[in-house]
């Protein structure tokens, strides 16, 4: 192992301690009302909102940890829901950015509640009730983390709407996200997918990430045997078509 991968795990590593202090500290504020005193409904809402995204990193920390222990990656499958994956993470997502829909996306009840949420903030989701609700056998957290990563990327690059759309095809899930933003010119196509690439910052995106999250979800996406294609051009928008093999099928 290099010196610079051990010096990023024992980083990665030692985030667990303070993680685990915020989770601590949450959580006794939040179940312990007599020694804390009592919470009002919004400061009760934002307790659990720090909360949740605790575990959310506390997640990622443990899956960094063990993709760092294996060469190649490994798999955490279990039997999970679409709607329970993709609405994890648009919780996940909104939680970052607007905290008022992410406690919306919380209230919905049922795919069409959720679809009329979502289209009121330029997102259209296309699935349909039976693969909603199916059961199926996959690694939930990698698919989080991809949906989340490319949703993040299609919002953020976005000039009005995204789409998604998810169906099964041959023994796999194919999830396609298409927004309608500046798109990406055919000579960056494998480009983009390179850790830290970025394009040139656009006036109307100005935004600036890393550059990792498409390199991270292609490694993600190997591990899981499955496959990414990009379909864009310049002004056009861009769409990522996301294909996961369902163990099982
Ligand atoms: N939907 C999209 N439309 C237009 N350009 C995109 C889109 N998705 C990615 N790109 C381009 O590809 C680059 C790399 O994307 P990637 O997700 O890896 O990094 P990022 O979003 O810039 O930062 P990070 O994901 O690390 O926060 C982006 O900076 C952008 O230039
Ligand atoms: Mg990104």
């Amino acid at each position: 192992m290099g010196q610079n991968r051990i010096r990023i795990d024992l980083l990665i590593h030692d985030l667990k301690v303070p993680l685990a202090v915020i989770e601590a500290g949450i959580t006794s504020l939040l179940d312990r009302a007599e020694k804390y005193g009592p919470l009002t409904e919004k400061q009760e809402k934002v307790l659990k909102r720090a909360l949740r995204n605790t575990k959310v990193t506390q997640n990622l920390v443990t899956d960094a940890l063990e993709l760092g222990r294996s060469e190649k990656g490994i798999m955490n499958l279990s039997s999970v829901r679409l709607s329970s994956c993709l609405g994890e993470a648009l919780i996940e997502l909104f939680d970052l950015n607007n905290s008022v829909v992410s406690e919306k996306i919380k209230a919905c009840r049922s795919l069409n509640r959720l679809k009329e949420t979502l289209q009121a903030e330029g997102l259209i989701i296309e699935i349909d009730d039976g693969l909603w609700s199916e059961q199926l056998t996959l690694d939930e957290g990698k698919i989080k983390q991809i949906l989340r990563n490319l949703l993040s990327n299609a919002l953020k690059f976005r000039k009005r709407e995204v789409a998604l759309r998810a169906y099964k095809e041959e023994g796999s899930l194919l999830v396609c996200i298409k927004d309608d933003g500046e798109g990406i010119p055919a000579k960056y196509h494998k480009k983009v997918f390179d850790c830290y690439f970025q394009m040139e910052p656009t006036d109307t995106c100005p935004v600036r990430g890393h550059g990792l999250g498409l390199a991270g979800v292609m490694v993600l996406l190997e591990d899981m045997g499955g496959e990414m294609i990009l379909s864009s051009d310049e002004g056009r928008g861009a769409e990522f078509i996301v294909k996961i093999p369902l163990s099982g099928a």
